[in-house]
């Protein structure tokens, strides 16, 4: 399994600590946040990794990353998504690194210390992705059920001003080798983006998506308050005010 880390997009809710880096360079806690999804990888046993990144700040990676060896990344490659069309639109650009294959892709803001490891493993084919419960799901795509079997996913909808359940589709998901066609049919939103709920609708469609819970800490880290919990998880979890 090769693994896909997003990066791109401007920051803007992080402005102005955005205006000197990428996002995703960010510091939480003693790591710059790339770091996070590029372990979670790793700890899947996955290490060769492509990182999609854009913006005026691209080249601000390899200074930080290098190689990737010291994270322990066999091979990685970094991509230049131009125009910040949207997360699925940013994936489309790993259709060649993902040669046939599946890839699990990771959003570069996302930090989790859930182990990933068995869903890679077991994964076959379709999509699978991992839902956190939120006190607040009209900020992320929130996933449908069905009325009649509870564990059915029938639609994931991006941001919806009433969410229909209580959780998020957190920015984890497994895709198998179709993604890149279901992205070729996706039209821009309403906000003008190419949206990965989109491409996880089509994969309900087929009757091939399958969700499993996000058992540990997970939040993204897009904006101030979710960067400052995920700067208090981690420093906590590795020890600070013990
Ligand atoms: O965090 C989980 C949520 O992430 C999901 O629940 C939503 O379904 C999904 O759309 C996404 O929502 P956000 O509004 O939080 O996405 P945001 O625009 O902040 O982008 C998240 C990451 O995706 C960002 O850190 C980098 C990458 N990205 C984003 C855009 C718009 C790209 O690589 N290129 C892009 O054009």
């Amino acid at each position: 399994m090769k693994g896909v880390i997003l990066a791109g997009g401007l920051g803007t809710r992080l402005r102005p600590l955005t205006l000197a880096t990428n996002k995703h360079l960010l510091p939480i806690y003693d790591q710059p946040m790339v770091f996070y999804p590029i372990e979670t990888l790793v700890k899947a046993g996955i290490t060769d990794i492509l990182i999609i990144t854009g913006g005026p700040h691209a080249g601000d990676f390899i200074r930080v990353l290098k190689n990737g060896k010291e994270l322990g990344v066999k091979h990685l490659e970094f991509a230049y998504q131009e125009n910040e069309g949207g997360i699925a639109q940013a994936l489309a650009l790993a259709e060649d690194f993902a040669d046939g294959g599946p890839i699990t892709t990771i959003l570069g803001d996302n930090t989790t210390d859930t182990d990933i490891s068995s869903a890679v493993k077991g994964f076959t084919d379709g999509a699978v992705i991992f839902l956190k419960e939120v006190p607040d799901p009209e900020r992320y795509g929130v996933p449908v059920f069905d009325p009649k079997d509870k564990s059915k996913i029938i639609a994931v909808e991006e941001k919806p001003k009433k969410p229909k359940s209580k959780y998020a589709s957190t920015g984890l998901y497994i895709f198998d080798n179709k993604c890149f066609d279901y992205i070729r049919n996706c039209k821009p939103s309403a906000r003008g983006e190419l949206e990965i709920t989109e491409v996880q609708n089509q994969y309900i469609i087929k009757g091939k998506l399958r969700w499993q819970h996000l058992d540990g800490f997970w939040t993204d880290a897009g904006k101030f308050e979710t960067l400052f919990a995920a700067n208090a998880y981690w420093a906590k979890k590795k020890g600070v005010g013990e």
